[in-house]
C-alpha cells in the first residue's frame, strides 16, 4: 500500500495534489511520500519483533538526506556501500554505530574514514580486503568489527544483473571456504569477528531462495561457534521484491519474510540485521513527467515525455516494468489506447513502455511512473546535458523540494577548460 491515491480524479501524494507540485517545481521530478517510507520501515521492524534486530536501510535505493533522516528518526540504521554514502548518512544525522559498510571494493581511504568516524561493522567480502582492513585498523590503533559475507551459491531467481548469491557472482566468500577464512580473520589482531553476512540478490518475489540461504547461514553459525568464533550477529541482506505491476500477484510480505527469518535463524540467539532498500523506498516514490508531444507513427502512437532514460534508467537497463498512470484520471467510460511511451534522448533504448494502454493523452498532460522511489533518482545522470532530476518530499499536506533542479550554469560551469585551450 502507498499514499499515492486519486481524490476526485486527481492523483495526490498524501494530502497534496500532484499538479500543484508540478506547477511549483516543473517536470520531471521525483516525489516521495513520508507516510509510505515510514509504513514500509515499520513493516520490517514489526516483522522482526521479538528478535534483537536493526533494520539497516540500503540507502543505495534512494539516498537523499531528507529520506535518510526520515527513516533514521524512526530508528533505522543504514547499509552503505561507499564512503560517499557513509558521509551522506552521517550528514543526515545517522550515528556511526548504526551504519554497516558493505561492498566488494572498499578502498583504504574508505575504510579509514569509516573507522575514524565510527562504524557498526564492516561486511568483508574477500581475503585481500580482510588484510587491508586489518592493516588500516592497526595503523589507527583500532579494532574493526567484522562479519564476512558468504556466498551461499543460491539462485535468487531474479534478473541476472541483480542476482548476487551464485558462485559465479563477484560477491562474498564461497560458503564452503568460510571456516578457513574465519580462522584467518580470527588470527588478525586488528579485527574482531562478530558475525556472518549474506545477500543473495534484489527484487526476489519468492521466499524459497531466502529460506535456502538463511538455512545455510544457520548451519554455518553452529560450525563457526564450534570452531570458537563468537558469532553474535547475522546480517541477512536485503532483496525482498515489490509489486511493480498492480495487475500481477503481489510478492511475499515483510511479515512472511520475518516469520521465515525467525524460523531459519531465530533459535541462534543472534542479533539480526536486514538491509532492505527497494521495499522501503520503491513504492514510496513516483516520477512525474509531462507529455511534450503525441506523435503518430506509421503503426503506433508515441507519447514523447519530458522524462527520459537519464532520469529513470530501470526500463532501459533491466527491461523493468513500471506502471504508468495519468495524473488526472480519465472518466471510466473513456476507451484506452496503446502508446509507446518514450523520452527525448537520442537512443531507441530511451523507451519506458511499448504499446501500453493509457487513456487518450496529449501535450501538457501529466503522467506518473509508480514504483520509482528505489533506484530511480540515485541512478539518474545528466546524459544529453539534461539537468539532474529534482526530488520532492511530501509530508501530510506539506511538500518540500529536497534536491533542486540544477541550473544550466551550474551544470556547465562544473567543467574546467585547460590553459592550453
Ligand atoms: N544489501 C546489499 C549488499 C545489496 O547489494 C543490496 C542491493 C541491498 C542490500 C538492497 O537490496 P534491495 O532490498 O533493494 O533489493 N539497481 C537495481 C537494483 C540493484 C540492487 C543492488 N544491491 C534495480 O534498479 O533493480
Amino acid at each position: 500500500m502507498d499514499h499515492f491515491l486519486y481524490r476526485n480524479g486527481v492523483l495526490h501524494a498524501e494530502d497534496v495534489p500532484v499538479p500543484e507540485i508540478a506547477d511549483a517545481v516543473g517536470t520531471p521530478f521525483y516525489l516521495y511520500s513520508t507516510a509510505t517510507l515510514l509504513r514500509h520501515f515499520a513493516l520490517f521492524d514489526e516483522a522482526l519483533d521479538g528478535l534483537d534486530h536493526l533494520v539497516c536501510y540500503a540507502m543505495k535505493a534512494a539516498s537523499n538526506q531528507a529520506i535518510l533522516r526520515t527513516l533514521a528518526q524512526a530508528g533505522a540504521g543504514m547499509d552503505v556501500v561507499s564512503v560517499g554514502e557513509y558521509l551522506r548518512a552521517r550528514a543526515a544525522g545517522v550515528p556511526g554505530e548504526r551504519i554497516v559498510f558493505s561492498g566488494v571494493g572498499k578502498t583504504a581511504n574508505e575504510i579509514r574514514t569509516a573507522l575514524e568516524g565510527g562504524i557498526r561493522q564492516f561486511n568483508v567480502e574477500s581475503e585481500p580486503e580482510m588484510e587491508l582492513l586489518n592493516a588500516v585498523a592497526l595503523e589507527l590503533g583500532k579494532i574493526a568489527p567484522i562479519t564476512i559475507r558468504v556466498n551461499p551459491d543460491v539462485d535468487a531467481k531474479t534478473h541476472a544483473k541483480i542476482a548476487t548469491g551464485k558462485s559465479e557472482n563477484k560477491f562474498g566468500i564461497p560458503i564452503a571456504r568460510a571456516r578457513e577464512v574465519y580462522a584467518m580473520a580470527g588470527a588478525m589482531p586488528g579485527l574482531v569477528v562478530i558475525g556472518i553476512d549474506v545477500h543473495i540478490g534484489s527484487q526476489l518475489t519468492d521466499l524459497a531462495p531466502f529460506e535456502l540461504a538463511y538455512s545455510k547461514v544457520a548451519e554455518l553459525t553452529e560450525q563457526l561457534r564450534a570452531d570458537g568464533h563468537d558469532i553474535r550477529r547475522l546480517d541477512l541482506g536485503g532483496g525482498l521484491g515489490i509489486p511493480y505491476e498492480r495487475s500481477n500477484s503481489a510478492p511475499p510480505l515483510p511479515l512472511e519474510y520475518g516469520a521465515l527469518i525467525k524460523r531459519t535463524v531465530g533459535h541462534l540467539g543472534c542479533e539480526i540485521e536486514i538491509e532492505p532498500g527497494r521495499l522501503i523506498a520503491g513504492n514510496a516514490g513516483i516520477l512525474v513527467s509531462e507529455v511534450i508531444y503525441m506523435k503518430s507513427g506509421e503503426d503506433r502512437n508515441f507519447l514523447i515525455i519530458d522524462g527520459a532514460m537519464n532520469d529513470l534508467i530501470r526500463p532501459a537497463m533491466y527491461d523493468a516494468h513500471h506502471d504508468i498512470v495519468p495524473v488526472i484520471q480519465a472518466p471510466a467510460a473513456v476507451e484506452q489506447q496503446p502508446y509507446d511511451i518514450v523520452g527525448p534522448v537520442c537512443e531507441s533504448g530511451d523507451t519506458f513502455a511499448r504499446q501500453r494502454n493509457m487513456p487518450p493523452l496529449g501535450a501538457g498532460d501529466l503522467i506518473a511512473f509508480r514504483g520509482a522511489g528505489a533506484y530511480g533518482a540515485v541512478m539518474a545522470s545528466e546524459y544529453n546535458t539534461r539537468p539532474l532530476v529534482p526530488e520532492v518530499l511530501v509530508h501530510g499536506d506539506q511538500f518540500a523540494v529536497i534536491r533542486p533542479r540544477p541550473s544550466f550554469d551550474e551544470m556547465i560551469n562544473r567543467d574546467t577548460i585547460p590553459e592550453w585551450l
